[in-house]
Formats: structure tokens, sequence, C-alpha cells
């Protein structure tokens, strides 16, 4: 057996607590995402996820997390591009339907493509278009880096997530 082929065994999962690192790690504030697949005859996806944050500058990449679990991992895995749409104040709604199964999430929700063919949400408050340059392993879940190919964005107020609730950005106090 090859030095590389030793199986080291994984260490004990640490003593914590699911519910307390829920609830201690929703209360970091978060923006809301919708990551969406679609065309190349394939199916579309799309689903809402706060685990988006940016990596690198340059080359310019994103990440975000998928459950394994997640019905629609599997067309996630099979597509090249997906594109992210981060959603404004006014999308809760919109927010809501992405994050429960369904057939056909995107029955009423307006839709534009983007020039990779994958489908963006109407409205929303920025707009990238990414090709998948890694996929990492992460516990339940499957780490997806993404390069950023294109971006738009405009000037509405974001939609927030903290300790499980939807929320708006406060306005600066002037008095702070
Ligand atoms: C605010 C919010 C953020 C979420 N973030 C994620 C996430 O980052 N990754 C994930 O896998 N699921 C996340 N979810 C749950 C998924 O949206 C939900 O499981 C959805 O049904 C998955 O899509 P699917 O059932 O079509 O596979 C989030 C849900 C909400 C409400």
């Amino acid at each position: 057996m090859s030095a590389l082929a030793v199986n080291i065994p994984a260490p004990p999962s640490p003593a914590v607590d699911p519910r307390t690192y829920r609830s201690v790690l929703g209360r970091f504030v978060t923006g809301v995402t919708v990551m969406t697949v679609g065309g190349a005859g394939l199916g579309r996806a799309g689903v809402t996820a706060n685990s988006f944050n940016t990596v690198s500058l340059d080359p310019p990449l994103i990440l975000w997390s998928l459950a394994l679990k997640a019905p629609s991992l599997s067309l996630f895995r099979a597509h090249e591009h997906f594109g992210v749409s981060i959603l404004a104040a006014h999308q809760r709604e919109t927010a809501l339907a992405f994050a429960r199964p369904s057939p056909d999430k995107f029955a009423g929700v307006a839709i534009k493509h983007g020039e990779t063919g994958v489908p963006l949400v109407s409205g929303a408050m920025a707009h990238l278009e990414c090709r998948v340059a890694h996929r990492y392993p992460g516990g339940d879940h499957e780490i997806i880096v993404g390069e950023v190919l294109r971006l738009t964005g405009g000037d509405h107020q974001p939609l927030v997530f903290h300790g499980g609730r939807f929320c708006n950005v406060l306005e600066d106090d002037p008095a702070a």
C-alpha cells in the first residue's frame, strides 16, 4: 500500500449541540440569494441560499453551499453555469417560494435569462452569472465556488436574514 493510500481515521465530531449551533450562527446577518440553473435542455432549479459569500477579486470568485439532501443537487451538479439573484427587500415571497421543494418553483415568478442561459429573478438587487470553478465536500453540504463571468446591480435595498427572520436594512442612525 502506498503512503498516500493510508486511511487516516476521521477526527471525532466536536461536541456542538445542533440547536445551539443553529441559534448562535443564525445571529450572523446575511443577505438572501436565489441560486439558479437552467437551459441546455437539462431542466431548471432554484434554491434560496444565504451561504453566499465573496472569495476572491482576482480572479473574481464567490461561493455558496448546497445541502446534500436537497432535491435540486443533481441539477446543480449537471450544469456548468449558475445564476445568483441577490434579493431586494420587497422579495420575501420569492425567497419563501424557492425555500421549499416544489415541482415548479418558477411558476408565477418573473424570470429573465442571462447570456449563459441561466434563469435570473427579475427585480433582484443584483445578478451574477457564474461558471462552476470548484466543488468541495463540506460535511452535509457541497461547497460550490463560482467564477463570476458577468454581474449587474441596481439601487434596491437588500433583503436581510437574521435570527431565522427576513428583515430590512435599518438606515444609519445619525445620532450613533
Ligand atoms: C433564508 C434561507 C437561506 C437558505 N440558505 C440555504 C443554503 O445556503 N444552502 C442550502 O442548501 N439551503 C438553504 N436554504 C434552504 C433551501 O432553500 C431549501 O432547502 C430548498 O427547498 C432547497 O431547494 P430544493 O428543495 O429545490 O432542492 C435556505 C432557506 C432559507 C429560508
